[in-house]
C-alpha cells in the first residue's frame, strides 16, 4: 500500500499491511489478529508530524474513530465538556468548539492533524498549548487491549512533549481526548501577531474566539505552507533552550535575537537562526529543486515534489551542523523521523 496519501510531506513510500479501525473495539480486534501481533504497528493519524526514509516493513494502523459531543452532564456554569474521537480533525474539532460558542482552542485553529496526535505533542502555537484545556483522554493498551484514561498529569505534557513520546512510546494507542472549555470568550493575545493581525483586519475591543480564529488562520495561511499544495510537516525543529548566560553572550554578538524566558533558561527560535545561517528559502534537487527550507518560515523544511525522505533527512541534518557552527546551539528534530 503506497502511504503517499497518509503523510502530509507527500513521500511516496509503501507499508507491508494497512488497515483502519473506527472505534476502540475495531482496533481491539486487529491488535488480535496474529498477523498484527508478529508486526512493527504504526498507529498514524493525519500523518502530519512524519517523516518516512524508507518502506515501513509493518502493519499500519490508521485511526478513523468519529464523533463530536459536548458532554452536558460533566459541565459547570462556566465550562463544558467536549469529547472528540481520536480520528476527528484537530480544525474539524476548533470549528465544533466555536459554533458551539465555546472557548479555549480558537489559537489552536488550522493546525493539521488527528485529534488524537494532539496529546502525543501536546501541540501548540500563538500562545496556547492542548494542556490549557485538555482534561484527559482515552487510549487502548497495544500490549493487553486494556482501556485506560490518562489525566493532564499522567501524560507529563511539556513543551511538543508527553509520556506518548517517550516512557511510554508506542505501548497506547489514544481513541478519545475530552477537552475542558470555556462558556465565556477568554480572548488570549498574548502573542503579538495576533493583535496584530487583529488590528489589521479591523477588529477592535475584546475579540471573539471567531476572530482570534480568524486572525490565526490569516497568519498561518500568510506563514506556513498548506501541506495539500507543498509537502511538509510544520515545525521540523523543536525551537532550542538556552542557559541566560548563554543567550547573553549571543545577544551582544547579535542584537538582534529573539528569546523568551522560560524556568530553565531562554528559548529562541530555530526559525530565527536558520535564516541567520542562510538557509531560508533555500531549494535542492533538480531543476527548481524538489526539496528546500520554506521562503517564509524557515523553521518548516518543505517538499516541493519528488523528494526523498533521506534527502529531507539529509537537509535537516545540514542545517543541525550549520546552525552548531555559527551559534553553538543544538536543534532538534521535532518531527518523527521513521
Ligand atoms: N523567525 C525568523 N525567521 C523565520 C521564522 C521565524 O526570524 O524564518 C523569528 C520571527 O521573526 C519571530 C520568531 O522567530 O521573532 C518566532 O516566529 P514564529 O512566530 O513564526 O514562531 P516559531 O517560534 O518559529 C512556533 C511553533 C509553531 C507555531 C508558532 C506560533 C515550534 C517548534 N513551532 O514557531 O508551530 O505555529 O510558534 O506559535 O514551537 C508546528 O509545531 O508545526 C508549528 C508550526
Amino acid at each position: 500500500v503506497s502511504l503517499r496519501p497518509y503523510n502530509t510531506f507527500g513521500l511516496d513510500v509503501r507499508a507491508r499491511y494497512f488497515a483502519r479501525f473506527a472505534s476502540a473495539d475495531e482496533l481491539r480486534q486487529l491488535l488480535n489478529l496474529p498477523q498484527v501481533q508478529a508486526a512493527e504497528k504504526l498507529i498514524l493519524g493525519g500523518g502530519s508530524n512524519l517523516l518516512f526514509t524508507q518502506d515501513f516493513p509493518g502493519v499500519v494502523l490508521k485511526n478513523e474513530i468519529r464523533g463530536l459531543e459536548i458532554m452536558s452532564e460533566d459541565g459547570t456554569d462556566d465550562t463544558a465538556l467536549i469529547r472528540a474521537g481520536a480520528g476527528e480533525s484537530w480544525h474539524g474539532l476548533v470549528e465544533y468548539a466555536l459554533d458551539q460558542q465555546l472557548s479555549g482552542i480558537e489559537n489552536l485553529s488550522l493546525i493539521p492533524g488527528t485529534v488524537g496526535a494532539a496529546p502525543l505533542q501536546n501541540i501548540g502555537a500563538y500562545g496556547a498549548e492542548l494542556r490549557d484545556t485538555f482534561e484527559h483522554l482515552e487510549a487502548v493498551e497495544i500490549g493487553t487491549g486494556a482501556l485506560r484514561v490518562f489525566t493532564a498529569a499522567d501524560c507529563g505534557f511539556g513543551y511538543r512533549e508527553s509520556v506518548f513520546k517517550n516512557v511510554l512510546k508506542d505501548q497506547f494507542v489514544v481513541t478519545a481526548v475530552v477537552l475542558r472549555l470555556h462558556r465565556q470568550a477568554r480572548p488570549n493575545v498574548r502573542y503579538g501577531a495576533i493583535t496584530e493581525t487583529l488590528a489589521e483586519l479591523g477588529i477592535e475591543g475584546d475579540p471573539t474566539p471567531q476572530e482570534v480564529s480568524r486572525a490565526v488562520v490569516h497568519i498561518r495561511r500568510s506563514k506556513l505552507p498548506d501541506p495539500a499544495v507543498i509537502g511538509n510537516a510544520g515545525s521540523f525543529f523543536k525551537n532550542p533552550e538556552i542557559s541566560q548566560a548563554a543567550f547573553d553572550r549571543l545577544k551582544s554578538q547579535y542584537p538582534d535575537l529573539p528569546g523568551y524566558t522560560v524556568p530553565g533558561g531562554v528559548k529562541v527560535p530555530a526559525g530565527w537562526l536558520i535564516e541567520q545561517a542562510g538557509w531560508k528559502g533555500l531549494r535542492r534537487g533538480p531543476g527548481e529543486g524538489t526539496h528546500g527550507v520554506h521562503a517564509r518560515q524557515a523553521l518548516v523544511l518543505v517538499n516541493h515534489g519528488g523528494a526523498t525522505g533521506n534527502e529531507i533527512r539529509a537537509l535537516a541534518e545540514e542545517i543541525i551542523a550549520a546552525v552548531r557552527q555559527q551559534f553553538a546551539i543544538e536543534l532538534h528534530p521535532e518531527v518523527n523521523i521513521l
